[in-house]
């Protein structure tokens, strides 16, 4: 196993102090942090039933697994912190873990060359639920470039997400666990599948034509621009009919 040696980042706006950085003992993350920010809990344990439903892990195995990741791996997570306030995290997986625990849309995919260098993006999760002063300070991309150098500086090859949205509408995604391809492609993720979600006009209409009390003025705004842009036909199929599958090299194998 390499080490990896960066330091954790630092972003400071008005008065806060943000710093993002790899899991550690501090904190081996025990639950789905959907509902962040909050402060984490000492010796918290879900219920067995309780899952992410990306990363399929059972409740009360959530913090021996995510220990044993990064014992094995050398880490599995890059979580942003205000204090003590956990703000959000990314969760990465060697692709034959996400396969063998039957993690989300590994089922639809053949094995390909190069899988056991291979890591995949599982969760994302950031101030979804109030934290919106953190929110464009660039503490996601904060993140994803720190895995993305982690993920380099101890020999893996390739990234890939599965299903991800096209991010059509950008206030919904905050109701997602996984960005959309918008937020990758800045990272030089490129779309490598696409599968059709069973969509119809009618229904991406609607669901963007929903009011939902966590979005912002603007985000409102855009959903209704974007609503009378689906109505004139002016956004291809593919932006509100599918969900993509993206991958970045980072040597070649
Ligand atoms: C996508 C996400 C990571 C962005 O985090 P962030 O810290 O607000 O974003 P950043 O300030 O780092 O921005 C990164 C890039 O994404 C873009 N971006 C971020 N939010 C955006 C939005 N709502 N619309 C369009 N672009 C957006 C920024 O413009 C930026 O691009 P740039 O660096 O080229 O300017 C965050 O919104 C997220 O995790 N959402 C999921 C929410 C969640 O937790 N859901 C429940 C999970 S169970």
């Amino acid at each position: 196993m390499k080490t990896y040696s960066s330091e954790p980042k630092v972003i400071k706006f008005d008065d806060t102090s943000v710093t993002v950085k790899m899991m550690d003992d501090s904190w081996i993350i025990d639950q789905c942090i959907g509902h962040s920010p909050f402060v984490p809990k000492q010796g918290y344990v879900w219920k067995h039933e309780d899952r992410c439903t990306r990363l399929l892990i059972p409740g009360d195995q959530y913090e021996d697994t995510m220990r044993f990741f990064r014992d094995t791996y050398g880490n599995a997570a890059v979580i942003a912190w205000d204090g003590n306030v956990a703000l959000g995290h990314i969760i990465f997986v060697p692709k034959a873990e996400a396969r063998k625990r039957k993690m989300l849309f590994h089922e639809r995919l053949p094995a390909s060359a190069g899988d056991d260098k291979t890591l995949v993006v599982e969760a994302v999760a950031f101030c979804s639920i109030g934290g919106q002063k953190y929110r464009r300070r660039g503490i996601g991309r904060a993140m994803a470039e720190m895995m993305i150098d982690w993920a380099s500086q101890t020999g893996w090859a390739k990234i890939q997400i599965f299903g991800v949205t096209s991010g059509l509408f950008p206030g919904d995604w905050m109701d997602s666990c996984m960005p959309p391809k918008s937020f990758w492609q800045k990272f030089g993720f490129q779309v490598i599948g696409q599968t059709r979600v069973h969509k119809s006009l009618r229904d991406a209409i609607d669901i963007v034509g929903e009011d939902n009390p966590r979005h912002s003025e603007a985000e409102r705004r855009q959903k209704q621009e974007i609503k009378v842009q689906l109505q004139q036909g002016l956004i291809p199929e593919e932006e509100w009919a599918y969900d993509f599958d993206l991958e970045k090299s980072l040597f070649k194998i």
